[in-house]
């Protein structure tokens, strides 16, 4: 693909109601040429309503589409230079793999004496050279997969818009899958918005993820700043582990849990009660090290669960409020989790120590 392939993309203040239904309210976002962005949310969110918008299949009750220089907002899906891949390949059972990626090509009245070098440039790239006359039916879910991307990419599409095309896999094949996608991502150069409610797929495969909740964008963020920075309860709590406690301000960088002073590194958000978000591993126990400035928490370990390549600590602090961390599975840091019922001091770094609107 040239530099010409790629796109920028923004999204303008796109809303669409269902009758009383608030599918996309409001959500404005802007895709960098050559960047890969993921949509994540819960079920309901919106994130398909702001594909298919995208994609043409959806029409905004108000709001606008540009994909580079072009407002495509009503211009039908077959006009956009636009590549999709389904949740569920859509791949025509029917038609040999080699049909299925001429597809596009057909449908876009390309002329025909390129297509089989395009079809098969197209099974190169996802790694299905020679596949051309096998039927669907003989092919592994991640050979489907595969050639459903490489339907997406055969027309050289300014964007390549995928719908959780990874779902329907298995999780060592779907991790398998990831890695290949970024390598995909890296080599065409295209841009790709990727819808997950997977956090952890978003977060490994996306240069920035954008989280919807109800129809609203809540935070676009690199996947760093949005484990290190949510910006409220609902972001810090879908993404990763987190505890929320309830805590209170006091002063300008430290908030209050029960009786316990804990500083922060970051502006506190505005208002007396607030909540603190603790991710799992960032709380450390205690290897008697001199910390200067780290806060301390006092708590009982309540019970341990070996989970294989990590153990879940579960404690209580003084006042019974519930905590949780995560420690890696090897020998040494399993000898200094304490037992059941024993009293353990474990370190949260001001750094770590995010705060967020209760
Ligand atoms: N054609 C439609 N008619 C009425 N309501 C719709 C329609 N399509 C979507 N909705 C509603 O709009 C909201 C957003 O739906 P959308 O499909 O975008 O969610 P999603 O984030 O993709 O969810 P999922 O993870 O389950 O796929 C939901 O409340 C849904 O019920
Ligand atoms: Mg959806």
């Amino acid at each position: 693909m040239d530099a010409r392939a790629k796109a920028g993309v923004s999204i303008r203040s796109a809303t669409k109601r269902y009758g009383s239904v608030v599918a996309l309210d409001d959500v404005s976002l802007d895709i960098a040429p050559g960047e890969f962005v993921s949509l994540l949310g819960p079920s309901g969110s919106g994130k398909t309503t702001l594909l298919g918008i995208l994609g043409g299949f959806v029409q905004p009750t108000s709001g606008a589409v540009w994909v580079g220089e072009r407002d495509i907002t009503y211009a039908p899906p077959h006009k956009r230079d636009i590549g999709i891949v389904f949740q569920n390949y859509a791949l025509f059972p029917h038609m040999t793999v080699g049909e299925n990626v001429a597809f596009p090509l057909r449908a876009r009245h390309q002329p025909k004496a390129g297509w089989a070098r395009k079809v098969s440039d197209a099974l190169a790239m996802v790694e299905l050279s020679g596949y051309e006359s096998r039927g669907i039916g003989q092919l592994s879910g991640g050979q489907r997969q595969r050639v459903a991307l490489a339907r997406a990419m055969v027309f050289e599409p300014q964007l390549i818009l995928m719908d959780e095309p990874l779902s329907a896999l298995d999780k060592q094949l779907r991790e398998t899958m990831q890695i290949e996608l970024r390598r995909l991502h890296r080599k065409l150069e295209a841009t790709i918005v990727y819808v997950t409610h997977d956090q952890r797929e978003a977060l490994t495969m996306s240069d920035r993820v954008a989280v919807l909740r109800n129809g609203r964008l809540i935070q676009i963020d690199t996947p760093e700043r949005l484990y290190d920075r949510p910006c409220d309860a609902f972001v810090a709590s879908f993404i990763g582990e987190a505890t929320l406690l309830d805590v209170t301000r006091a002063g300008d960088d430290a908030v209050k849990l029960g009786s316990i002073v804990l500083r922060t590194a970051h502006p506190l958000p505005r208002g007396e009660k607030l909540l603190l978000a603790v991710q799992t591993e960032k709380l450390v126990i205690d290897g008697g090290h001199e910390r200067p400035g780290v806060n301390r928490l006092v708590c009982c370990v309540t019970e341990v669960l070996y989970q294989g390549e990590s153990l879940r600590v579960f404690a209580t602090l003084a006042d019974g409020t519930p905590i949780s961390l995560r420690q890696p599975g090897s020998h040494d840091a399993r000898q200094r989790i304490p037992e059941p019922g024993a009293e353990m001091t474990v370190l949260l770094d001001p750094q770590d120590t995010i705060v967020v609107p209760a």
